[in-house]
């Protein structure tokens, strides 16, 4: 029996004012699990500057916090690949602001292919992405972070970071970079009051997974059939996890990885009675 997200788990858990005064950069914040942790962080009284490509998805955004009843969101459009616009973004937002106590680096980019059919230009784009994106957004914070002596970055990643999966090198291998990187400078900045941690969601039901991860009802029903607890990740679980590592409450949580997969990686049975069901 799949566990059921509850209808209200969104409000129950969202402490109001958590974030007042606050100020976070989301990257690929346009849709999906970006634009539910923009939309938790301006619902508990955060300034939330969503980043993309496309400014009409990040209008999306902005129109989905007017019909919640949080308070605008500002969008910026930048490709994260390219290093010299996403410092100029993030500066501006730290001149018009004065801080930026937050940054959640989730823009990925995804699609499912075997190795050795990856061509050099693939795997560059995925890698430029996850990898190399995640690098120049936090490279440009680091500053202003360090400057106020605070702040907490969160990286999206997933589990295959540390385990592999067919079909996903490009990806696997940028996710677990990523996974270096956060470990590495949550190392090297714990004592300047900057926390890195990451997220590592299950197969999430959003546009951009769906499309590039499990495009046929064959596909999607495979995918689902691995998940333990019988169900996708919702974008909201994983704002909520989000949330808890930009809060106060996490503050001595530096350089750790919460997954929100329902049991994903941990594996379907295999072995006794049930092996194979
Ligand atoms: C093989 C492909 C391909 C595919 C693109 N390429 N799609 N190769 N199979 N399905 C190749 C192209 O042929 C080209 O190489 C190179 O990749 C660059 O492609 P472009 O389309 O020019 O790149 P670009 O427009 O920059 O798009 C980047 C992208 C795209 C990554 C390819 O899919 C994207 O921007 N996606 C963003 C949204 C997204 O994917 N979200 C899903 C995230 S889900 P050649 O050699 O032909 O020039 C996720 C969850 C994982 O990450 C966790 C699950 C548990």
């Amino acid at each position: 029996m799949p566990v059921s997200p509850s209808d209200t788990t969104q409000h129950r858990s969202e402490q109001p004012g958590a974030f007042t005064g606050r100020v976070a950069v989301v990257t690929g914040g346009g849709s999906g699990i970006g634009q539910a942790i923009a939309l938790h962080y301006a619902r508990q009284g955060g300034q939330v500057v969503v980043v993309g490509r496309t400014p009409d998805k990040l209008q999306r955004t902005v129109e989905r916090a007017a019909e919640s009843g949080a308070p605008a969101i500002e969008t910026a459009t930048a490709d994260v690949r390219d290093a010299e616009a996403v410092a100029s973004v993030i500066d501006d937002v730290a001149r018009r602001h004065g801080r930026i106590d937050a940054l959640v680096n989730n823009a990925a980019g995804n699609f499912v292919v075997p190795a050795e059919r990856l061509s050099v230009n693939g795997w560059r784009a995925v890698v430029d992405i996850v990898l190399n994106g995640t690098f120049y957004a936090t490279r440009a914070v680091a500053p202003h972070m360090l400057a106020a002596g605070s702040g907490s970055i969160v990286n999206v990643i997933a589990t295959y970071a540390w385990h592999g999966h067919p079909g996903t090198v490009h990806s696997a291998a940028a996710k677990g970079g990523v996974l270096a990187m956060t470990r590495t400078l949550a190392a090297e900045w714990a004592d300047r009051g900057i926390r890195v941690n990451c997220v590592a969601p299950g197969p999430t039901e959003t546009e951009g997974a769906s499309a590039a991860l499990w495009a046929t009802p064959a596909d999607r029903a495979r995918v689902l059939g691995s998940v333990p607890a019988g169900r996708f990740t919702t974008p909201d679980e994983v704002a909520e996890a989000t949330m808890f590592l930009l809060e106060d409450r996490s503050r001595y949580v530096t350089g750790d990885t919460l997954v929100i997969d329902g049991g994903q990686w941990l594996g379907r049975p295999v072995y006794g009675d049930k092996g194979g069901d």
